[in-house]
């Protein structure tokens, strides 16, 4: 599914990317670029800058970067043909209908007919509800405290006890059994033959981020089994990689998410003003929901349930949490069973404040950890202590352990120096954990020499942006293929074959790359700072030594490479040749 080129670099043409971002964010001109506060990230000065030139934004603060396009795509959590679309509408710019390829095609108009029924159905529950017989329920959602505007907004529904009216009505519009069945809105037995899969119940649609309706939990009217009936997955129902309510906490700009266990909780909570609110889909917290999570926010909080279950699928999803990058920390929701409850008793002024004062997910475990033992007896106690320990040593930097020691010894009336003893101990027969593994994309924490590499690179590629005049000098010495590092030969590939073209366009060159991670980098590719360089003689001197580094460490490079790679040898006769002259020369600029 997708737009043709063309089409995309109109769009993004036609889109001045300081108008844009001006539209939305207070920047002032300063130097050749624009600058303002960061809209991805807490700050108090100004490290967010924009440039004309470039047609890239960039902070400095927080890494975060890219076009017009994607500054639209970050700003308002839109998809990239939602960006698109409303970056050719600001323009005036009628966009063709998205080709698609024949397989695309296909497996596209089975998509889109799931989704078609799935919505139909949403409509045909939401109609009951509010007729005659829905009575029960809206009556029901009603006494829950759930106001009109917010049965509206969830598209709530009901679907009555006893009929096959929605399978009937679906096929009287067409779809096959089939089609029904695998869109898990009927179901078929022995017994009864094809039927309504959901009756008897308040109906909970639910959305993806573009508010399409993909899946459906129907509560049961009284005591039934099972209390929530949940569609099946389905082509358009990935229930590891959707959240319920994150259609709207996707641009709530709360700066958090809030992590509940159930339908009515996140519904309750949106209703209190908490539209941060998402919940699982009737299965636990998955690492593909964390992910999903990650586009929008790195902390969340979790609301889950008081009672046991609720504790341990909590600690469950710390740890899925943790794993993905993401901050946890636990509201307390005592002395209510969960939030749907609490809000109902407490009102949201007593919620914020639980927000505020919300536990460290480190603190919770320990905490959680303790109701193992018994700490009125010595051993049992000192196996506790002994476990405190081995957990402290989860912490790598020296610094936050020592924080996180001195933070539990208080707690648990625990000597500092001796919980201190005891985690070096445990550290000595088994080291200090390695943090988490970040997830792939995650930015990665390398050693300086390589920094340091990737950092030259990265400043000649800076440099060849903010004055492609150089280009001619430097031609000579340095290739695409010296950039070593995979990403920014890339680039480098990309924004020397322009050059040379005569052509100058980096926000195009940050198009092709279409991941968001890559995106970041490429900006950052763009925007690495050369300081300290004032006159013409420096900045000779100072373009020179870049330029000698990164031969240098292409030479390196290949050289190691000798042998296992055929290029290589052309690579290392080049280099020498260039490091020689270089080590002669001057680059004069004019
Ligand atoms: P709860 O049983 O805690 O739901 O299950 P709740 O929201 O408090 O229910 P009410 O307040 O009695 O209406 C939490 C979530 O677990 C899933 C549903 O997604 C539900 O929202 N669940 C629960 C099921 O999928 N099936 C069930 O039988 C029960
Ligand atoms: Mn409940």
């Amino acid at each position: 599914m997708y737009y043709p080129d063309e089409i995309i670099e109109e769009v993004r043409t036609k889109n001045d990317i300081v108008d844009v971002v001006g539209s939305y964010v207070k920047i002032q001109k300063k130097g050749s670029s624009y600058f303002g506060l960061c809209p991805f990230h807490n700050e108090k000065s100004p490290s967010f800058s924009v440039s004309g030139h470039k047609q890239i934004y960039y902070c400095f603060g927080c890494g975060a970067g890219g076009n017009v396009i994607s500054f639209v795509m970050n700003y308002e959590n839109y998809t990239f043909p939602e960006a698109v679309k409303v970056l050719a509408d600001r323009a005036g710019i009628k966009l063709p209908e998205m080709e698609y390829n024949q397989e695309a095609k296909e497996k596209q108009s089975k998509r889109a007919k799931l989704m078609e029924i799935n919505k139909e159905a949403a409509k045909y529950f939401y109609y009951q509800l509010r007729s005659e017989r829905g009575q029960i329920g809206y009556r029901y959602f009603a006494e829950r405290g759930l106001s009109d505007e917010t049965m509206k907004k969830f598209g709530l529904g009901f679907a009555m006890k006893t009929s096959n009216d929605l399978t009937k009505y679906l096929q009287n519009k067409g779809y096959s059994d089939e089609l029904l069945v695998e869109a898990g809105v009927s179901a078929f037995d022995e017994r009864y033959g094809l039927h309504d899969k959901f009756w008897n119940r308040v109906m909970f649609p639910i959305q993806d981020i573009n508010h399409k309706v993909i899946g459906f939990g129907g509560r049961v009217m009284g005591e039934g089994t099972p209390k929530y009936l949940n569609s099946p997955e389905t082509a358009v129902f990935d229930k590891s990689r959707n959240l319920y309510g994150l259609n709207f906490a996707r641009t709530s700009r709360a700066g958090n998410f809030i992590l509940c266990e159930g339908y009515m909780d996140v519904i309750a909570m949106h209703q209190a003003g908490f539209t941060q609110a998402i919940a699982s889909l009737g299965t636990a917290f998955t690492s593909g929901q964390a992910n999903l999570i990650r586009r929008y926010t790195d902390e969340v909080l979790l609301s889950y349930d008081s009672d046991g279950a609720g504790t341990k699928a909590a600690l469950r999803a710390l740890e899925i949490l943790k794993e993905a990058g993401l901050t946890g920390r636990i509201i307390n929701l005592e002395p209510y069973k969960d939030p749907d409850e609490f809000m109902k008793h407490l009102g949201k002024e007593a919620f914020a404040e639980r927000i505020r004062q919300a536990e460290n997910s480190f603190m919770f475990e320990i905490r959680m950890l303790k109701r193992e033992y018994n700490l009125e007896d010595p051993e049992d106690k000192t196996k506790f202590h002994k476990e405190i320990a081995r957990k402290l040593c989860s912490f790598e930097i020296e610094v936050e352990r020592e924080n996180y020691i001195q933070a539990v010894a208080a707690e648990y009336h625990i000597g500092f120096e001796n919980l201190r003893k005891l985690v070096n101990q445990y550290a000595a027969q088994t080291g200090f954990a390695k943090p988490v593994d970040k997830p792939k994309s995650g930015i990665q924490k390398k050693q300086t020499a390589e920094d340091h590499k990737k950092r030259t690179q990265r400043m000649l590629l800076t440099w060849l942006t903010d004055e492609p005049e150089i280009y001619r000098q430097i031609a000579r010495y340095i290739k695409p293929s010296d950039f070593t590092e995979e990403l920014y030969g890339r680039v480098a590939e990309l924004l020397f074959a322009d050059l040379a073209a005569g052509r100058y366009d980096p926000a195009a060159i940050l198009s092709r790359f279409t991941e968001e991670e890559e995106q970041r980098e490429v900006a950052s590719v763009f925007h690495t700072k050369l300081e300290g360089i004032e006159t013409k003689q420096d900045k000779e001197k100072a373009l020179r030594d870049i330029v000698y580094a990164v031969k240098k460490n292409s030479y390196e490079y290949y050289t190691a490479k000798l042998g296992t790679d055929v290029r290589a040898l052309q690579q290392v006769i080049d280099g020498k040749r260039a490091l020689e002259e270089l080590a002669k020369v001057h680059i004069l600029l004019s």
